[in-house]
């Protein structure tokens, strides 16, 4: 008892917590309603500053936004794009040492003729290639830069098919996809004068736009068939093989297909000779262009397995009907001489 009488008033005025737990909280219930009042307040004041944070928080991510909008357009790597001060500067100081930071390709090398042979893969959707390209150097360069978009470039060789015929050896090479342009570097100069040849490897996909070298189906006698056709100009011939897709940059081209033989192919000019695997795999060559740009290249394979829709016009001519709903380029009529 005295124990507790000492407690009470020694305790209470210690701590009240003690008092509390000890005597108190059972007598007197203005107490409780003083903690209710606390916890309330506090959970008033954490809903608060919940809302307060929610608030900010929103606030600055609507800013963030509009600043990550507005910087993302500004984003540009270095000696490209909108900054048209810097892009000159760029050509100026770098123009030499980095040339494919350029938006124009380099006028050092001219090419002359490209050997194209395409393996088309209807099934997934997919082609591999080889370029040849033949080059005659207008001023010595150490720095091949062609375009190249969306390819995946495997094997890089470079000859010299002048005097002294032989691999050139290759420091490295490498994509700029900003400018869409693969980049082959070279351990010694090219010379003046003198012819080279590139040897690329190359994979990509038959894209499902309509641009470069893609996919489309139609409805052939209710059943769904599908194509595959070029569309290069303006700038897409890049997406379909390594290229100087620059109008200026004529050439000749010896295109080479090679597909399942359920499909058929045509290409700018008449097949030169045709020949059937063992593995049903049909190879068509066609005959060597006039000299033009990369624009006017253009091919397609087809499946018209379905000889119905030949037998009343011909091959050219059914083809040209599906061709409606196939968006074939004007340039492919031109340049089919049909
Ligand atoms: C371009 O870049 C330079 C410096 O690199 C800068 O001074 C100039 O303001 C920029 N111009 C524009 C239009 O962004
Ligand atoms: C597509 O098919 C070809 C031939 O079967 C194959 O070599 C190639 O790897 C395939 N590509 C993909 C992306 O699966
Ligand atoms: C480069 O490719 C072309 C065409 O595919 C081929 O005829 C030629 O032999 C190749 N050059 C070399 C040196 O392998
Ligand atoms: C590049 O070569 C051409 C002739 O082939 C010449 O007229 C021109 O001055 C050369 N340019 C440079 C930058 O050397």
């Amino acid at each position: 008892m005295g124990i507790e009488e000492l407690s009470v008033r020694n305790g209470r005025a210690v701590s009240d917590r003690w008092a509390d737990s000890v005597v108190v909280r059972p007598r007197t219930p203005e107490r409780h309603v003083t903690v209710h009042q606390r916890l309330v307040l506090a959970f008033a004041v954490s809903i608060l500053t919940l809302v307060v944070v929610t608030a900010v928080a929103v606030t600055l991510a609507v800013s963030f936004e509009k600043c990550g909008g507005s910087s993302s357009e500004n984003v540009v790597p270095p000696g490209t794009g909108s900054n048209q001060s810097r892009d000159r500067s760029g050509e100026q100081k770098g123009g030499d040492v980095q040339p494919w930071r350029r938006l124009r390709l380099p006028t050092a090398l001219r090419p002359r003729h490209y050997d194209l042979q395409l393996s088309v893969y209807m099934h997934n959707f997919t082609f591999s290639g080889e370029a040849s390209i033949e080059l005659e150097c207008l001023n010595a360069t150490k720095f091949i830069v062609l375009h190249a978009d969306g390819l995946h470039v495997e094997k890089v060789a470079v000859y010299s098919d002048s005097k002294k015929p032989g691999a050139m050896r290759i420091h490295r090479h490498f994509r700029y996809p900003h400018n869409q342009v693969h980049v082959i570097a070279l351990h010694r100069e090219m010379k003046p004068l003198r012819t080279y040849r590139i040897n690329m490897t190359f994979q990509a996909q038959i894209q499902n736009q309509l641009l470069g070298f893609f996919h489309t189906s139609y409805a052939l006698h209710g059943e769904r068939r599908y194509a595959a056709v070029t569309q290069f100009s303006p700038t897409h011939a890049r997406k379909a093989f390594p290229c100087f897709d620059e109008p200026v940059y004529k050439a000749t081209f010896s295109v080479t297909l090679r597909h399942d033989a359920s499909y058929q192919s045509v290409s700018n000019m008449p097949i030169e000779s045709s020949g059937l695997d063992e593995d049903g795999w049909l190879t068509n060559r066609f005959s060597r262009t006039p000299r033009m740009s990369t624009y006017y290249v253009s091919w397609a394979v087809c499946d018209f397995s379905s000889r119905e829709t030949m037998t009343h016009s011909g091959v050219m001519v059914s083809l040209t009907h599906s061709s409606v709903k196939l968006h074939y380029s004007t340039d492919f009529y031109s340049t089919l001489h049909l």
